[in-house]
């Protein structure tokens, strides 16, 4: 079944789901006020689909709830990256029988009038919202992540504040390694593209960065450690994403197998560093920023894009046009078919900031 397009729109609702990321707030903002300009409703979905599923109930979203939220962290509705509502049964009271989630969070936003559901979210939470959509749910995405790795956009909101903290958190580490003579190797997010370890690690002028779309060999990055070494650098910074692999080995799993939600990559930075260090004779430390990527205010820059995310869902809203995320395609901001965001973009190896790293004599670990 597909959606049936409302004639008229009252009332929408928004969510958001999966990892939280940096502007977040900035979008709930847009939404909320460019909607009830319209004369329209606002419904707060509570922890992804939660308030449909038997958690804290739906909040109705007014301009005092919206007020100087802009540069928060987080976001004011919680999300959640767990139990994915097609793969989940629940039981709440009033059930004669378990129910696939899905099938209710449909029938609770038909029962609440809701006329399209503004679904915030990276390829997860849009994968749920597309599949809602094939249910009969008027659906516009937002696309979110700190990974930037969601294909028809340019750039996902929650991207340019996680390369911010990155990149301080690298221009510190310089000195440290240098007063030491260690070489520092620093695991960023990412998932499986490498935008985040690429933008951080050429800001800051890192000497080696690894990103999964170039799999490393350590041969080589020894051979480029002890020339430096050589030349009277016995130190460096070792930008590595969570996602980088070993030519022809498989990624770095924490927990490849925990019910309900993706795996988890981790552990690169570590095994990378002991590698180093055997090769090479010099000490190293590994480091893992994590979490501390997706925190904090957004930047200008992201605020001002969550912001322009937020107008121009409503607006294409406004204009019938579900089914699509809104696309950044600078300086416009436009739409794409939601199963089309939920590609994979991953750096081209081509590109203009791999080549400018080339051209500065940085290891790319190939
Ligand atoms: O997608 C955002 C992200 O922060 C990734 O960079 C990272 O791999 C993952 O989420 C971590 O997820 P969790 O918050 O479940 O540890």
């Amino acid at each position: 079944m597909s959606f049936v397009a409302p004639k008229k729109i009252r009332r929408i609702a928004i969510n958001t789901g999966g990892g939280d990321a940096p502007g977040l707030n900035a979008v709930i903002r847009a939404v909320t006020l460019s909607a009830l300009n319209r004369g329209w409703e606002v419904l707060g979905i509570r922890k992804g689909y939660g308030s449909l599923l038997g958690g804290e109930p739906c909040v109705r979203m007014d301009r005092k709830s919206v007020r100087g939220i802009a540069h928060l962290g987080g976001t004011i509705l919680g999300t959640t990256n767990k139990g994915n509502p097609f793969s989940t049964k629940v039981n709440l009271p009033g059930m004669r029988r378990p129910r696939l989630a899905a099938d209710v969070v449909v029938d609770e936003l038909k029962r609440l009038h809701v006329d399209g559901l503004i679904a915030v979210g990276g390829d997860g939470s849009l994968t749920i919202a597309h599949k809602l959509m094939q249910m009969g749910i008027p659906v516009i995405g937002v696309p979110k992540t700190i990974d930037n790795d969601l294909n028809a956009t340019e750039r996902t909101f929650g991207f340019d504040t996680a390369v911010a903290t990155a990149t301080e958190c690298l221009d510190k580490l310089h000195s440290t390694a240098q007063s030491h003579d260690r070489v520092m190797v620093v695991e960023v997010m990412g998932r499986y593209t490498g935008w985040i370890a690429l933008h951080a690690g050429l800001s800051t002028s890192a000497d080696v960065i690894l990103v999964p779309e170039i799999p490393f060999s350590i041969d080589k990055i020894a051979r480029y450690l002890k020339a430096r070494a050589r030349e009277g650098k016995p130190y460096a910074i070792v930008v590595v994403s969570e996602g980088a692999r070993e030519a022809g080995k498989d990624f770095f799993f924490k927990d490849k197998k925990e019910k309900g939600r993706e795996p988890r990559l981790g552990g690169c930075a570590e095994y990378v560093a002991e590698r180093i260090q055997e090769a090479t004779g010099m000490e190293t430390r590994a480091l893992v920023l994590g979490h501390i990527q997706r925190g904090g205010s957004p930047t200008t820059y992201d605020r001002l894009l969550a912001l322009r995310y937020g107008a121009a869902a409503v607006r294409m809203a406004e204009e019938g046009r579900w089914g699509n995320i809104v696309s950044f395609r600078p300086p416009h901001m436009t739409y794409a078919p939601i199963e089309k965001a939920i590609e994979r973009k991953t750096v081209p190896v081509d590109c203009d900031t791999i080549r400018t790293a080339r051209e500065l004599g940085i290891c790319l670990g190939d």
